[in-house]
């Protein structure tokens, strides 16, 4: 039993979709959640930017004496090197793997689609696991490098113009491929999800990481004997890197009572 919180971190917004799954599926576990919105978006740089602020909001979150992390963004999931997770000093988890492995139980024909970053995208990381996981899988990828920002600028209500249109020039293609699957790679995406449902049509399965990966770290503190041990009464603790004032605005438009808690403004770069 360990009762230090569980970290987790995005480059902005996009981790608070696993912070709620984890809230409700792990109401005893306290959090302590970072979002680096002083430099979202992530997927659109260079690999080695990416890493670097990886290791600092990983540094960050070690300096809260967290026992587990989860990283709830897709782009430093499929960025950060497994080898160097290893080293760090707590287990880590990224959202690759749980959402492959939905994907693999949800799909019926065998053909999954994967939309993400350009930085995900480009790195093949949903690719390479869903051909270990299911040989012979089709699989149809598309960037979509504007959905972040519409996601960070709060274009989220349903039937907005600009993102229906960006949504329709992204996934359209993706449809007429003929995906029965799609792996919403991003952890932003989900908060888009009904312009992706509406372009997809209703047959198409959705996975959010974010849900599917909270999921996966239940089981993992569990078998590593790293549960709180409470069935309730756990406490959410919010940090970034812009301002709190936005943040808390942001937030509570995408996730009504996201799992209030004091949301603090850290300088991320001297980490
Ligand atoms: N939520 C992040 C992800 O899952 C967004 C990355 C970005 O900032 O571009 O990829």
């Amino acid at each position: 039993m360990d009762k230090r919180p569980i970290g987790v971190f995005d480059s902005g917004l996009g981790g608070l979709t696993a912070v709620r799954e984890l809230r409700r599926i792990l109401p005893g576990e306290d959090i302590v959640y970072f979002g680096d919105t002083g430099r979202v978006p992530y997927g659109t740089r260079s690999r080695e930017t990416i890493l670097q602020y990886t290791r600092q909001d990983l540094g960050f979150l070690l300096s809260r004496d967290v026992k587990f992390i989860m990283a709830a963004c897709g782009t430093v999931s499929s960025t950060y090197p497994a080898e160097e997770a290893a080293r760090l000093p707590v287990p880590f988890l990224g959202v690759v793997e749980a959402a492959c492995k939905a994907a693999a139980a949800a799909t019926r024909t065998g053909h999954i689609g994967v939309v993400g970053t350009p930085a995900t995208i480009r790195s093949g990381s949903y690719a390479r696991l869903l051909e270990q996981l299911m040989p012979g899988v089709q699989i149809t990828a598309r960037p979509c490098a504007l959905f972040v920002p519409l996601v960070e600028n709060g274009r989220v209500q349903p039937g907005d113009p600009v993102t229906t249109l960006v949504a329709h020039d992204y996934l359209d293609e993706v449809r007429d491929a003929g995906v029965d699957t799609l792996i919403m790679g991003c952890t932003h995406y989900p908060l888009l999800e009904p312009f992706i449902r509406e372009v997809m049509g209703p047959d198409v399965t959705l996975i959010d990481p974010g849900r599917v990966t909270a999921a996966a770290a239940r089981e993992t503190l569990e078998r590593l004997e790293l549960s709180s041990g409470r069935s309730e009464g756990g406490t959410a603790e919010y940090f970034v890197s812009d301002t709190a004032e936005s943040f808390d605005a942001a937030a509570h438009l995408f996730l009504g009572r996201y799992a209030g808690g004091p949301v603090t403004q850290v300088p991320i770069e001297t980490w």
